[in-house]
């Protein structure tokens, strides 16, 4: 298993690209189950759950072909297959994407329930429900969901939580349903927004009205070229990085429009942004101040940035508090970040955060893609070594975060765990 070793102490100067967004590239290539034509992605990260996103639609009967960096293109392989495989879907929570596409294409879909990130339970009951109004069966048998529908019935779904996957797994069934669907309470992250500027390009018909996503189906889609959206929390982590190190990080394709909550709460806490079409730059050179985060769904405080946010905070003067209100365990990082010196109390679903003067490199481990990035951030800011065991994960969500951190001055490197 890998490791990053980071020795902690310096400042971050300069400039640094962000990926396009892992969270817009996994719905983008299930959405090309919906056509049998030729889908081009661009700026697709190299991340790992892109590579089993790749594997899941390659199993599905596709053929992905990576064309040069950051684009790929999807073609019919094989003919379409219903069955999507348990060891990959296990691996990662956005496989569940491919069940709206295929019962839309194949009136049929065999999906086991999904895996990722330990942070909470996580369930799919609002995807099945909708499924069901549109008048999917649905049974499951050990742990795997079958889901039927002669032809998906176009109808208005009301969500009971804007859940960003059941409302894009929607979406992309009712594109091709009979008639209209009307999805209340979606989620409106930017990361569905691209997904139906995507689905629009390939002949989708799709409205977006202030309460409601109103989808009236087609018979078929068509091919498409589409560019995925930069990541807007990679560009949130490096700019907390900057933060954290006191130093100076301009984040490259950063979009300020979608990231007014931590603009906003960076300011707060006395960090000096500047912001332009195709950057934002993270000053810092004091000490920043403690800032109350309630995270939410868009446009609120992005829960994946919670966790780098505790380690920013972790250092600053005063108490700040974090509510988690998406997901229901989402601390599982804090007692690593307490082994590196830092003072966090957890209440339940809040943490309260007390800056220390110094945070001191040790041995630490990441439970998941966030949290991994986390303890990069205060590694950055921390006295002597901290090494990061189970980097895998971060590499699930970060596109070559050593050599990122490394240009901007990070003493930073990975190292492979011998087994004895
Ligand atoms: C997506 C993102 C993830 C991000 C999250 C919230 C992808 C691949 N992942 O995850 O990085 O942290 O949005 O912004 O896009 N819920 C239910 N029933 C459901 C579905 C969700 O109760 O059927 C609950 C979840 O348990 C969670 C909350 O709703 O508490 C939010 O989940 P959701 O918005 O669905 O997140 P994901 O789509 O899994």
């Amino acid at each position: 298993m890998d490791r990053l070793v980071i020795t902690g102490g310096r400042r971050l100067i300069g400039q640094v690209s962000v990926q396009g967004a892992k969270n817009a590239a996994l719905p983008a290539f299930a959405a090309s189950l919906l056509t049998d034509k030729p889908v081009l992605l661009h700026r697709i990260p190299a991340i790992s759950d892109v590579t089993t996103m790749t594997a899941m639609i390659t199993a599905l009967g596709k053929r992905v072909e990576v064309l040069g960096e950051g684009t790929v293109r999807i073609e019919n392989g094989d003919s379409l297959q219903r069955e999507a495989p348990y060891e990959l879907v296990r691996r990662m929570r956005a496989s569940f994407f491919v069940i709206g596409p295929l019962l839309a294409r194949l009136g049929e879909a065999i999906v086991p329930l999904p895996g990722g990130c330990t942070i909470g339970s996580r369930p799919v009951d609002l995807h099945l429900q909708g499924l069901q109004r549109m008048g999917a069966e649905i049974e499951e048998r050990q742990g795997i969901i079958h889901a039927t529908a002669q032809r998906l019935q176009g109808r208005s779904i009301y969500l009971n939580y804007p859940s960003v996957g059941a409302t894009e797994n929607l979406i992309m069934a009712a594109t091709l349903a009979v008639e209209e669907t009307s999805i209340r309470n979606p989620a409106k992250e930017p990361e569905v927004l691209d997904l139906i500027a995507m689905l629009q390009k390939m002949g989708a018909q799709i409205e977006l009205c202030d309460q409601e996503i109103r989808v009236t189906g087609v018979r078929e889609l068509t091919g498409v070229e589409h560019e995925i959206i930069p990541d807007r929390i990679e560009a949130g982590t490096y700019l907390l990085a900057g933060g954290i190190t006191r130093g100076t990080v301009e984040v490259k394709g950063a979009i300020a429009n979608h990231l007014t909550a931590l603009i906003s709460k960076l300011q707060e806490a006395g960090v000096k942004l500047q912001i332009k079409d195709e950057s934002i730059t993270a000053f810092s050179e004091g000490c920043s101040e403690a800032v109350n985060i309630v995270t939410m769904p868009y446009p609120g405080f992005p829960t994946d940035l919670q966790a780098p946010m505790a380690a920013f905070l972790t250092l600053a003067r005063g108490t700040s508090m974090i509510n988690e209100t998406v997901f229901e365990r989402r601390f599982a990082y804090v007692v690593e970040l307490v082994r590196l010196g830092a003072d966090i109390q957890t209440i339940g679903q809040r943490i309260n955060i007390t800056g220390v003067k110094r945070l001191h490199g040790t041995k630490v481990r990441t439970p998941d893609i966030r949290a991994g990035a986390a303890l990069v951030l205060a590694g950055l800011a921390a006295d002597g070594e901290t090494e990061i065991e189970d980097a895998s994960q971060i590499d699930r969500g970060y596109t070559d975060i050593v050599n990122k951190l490394a240009a901007l001055g990070a003493q930073i490197e990975r190292r492979e765990e011998v087994c004895r």
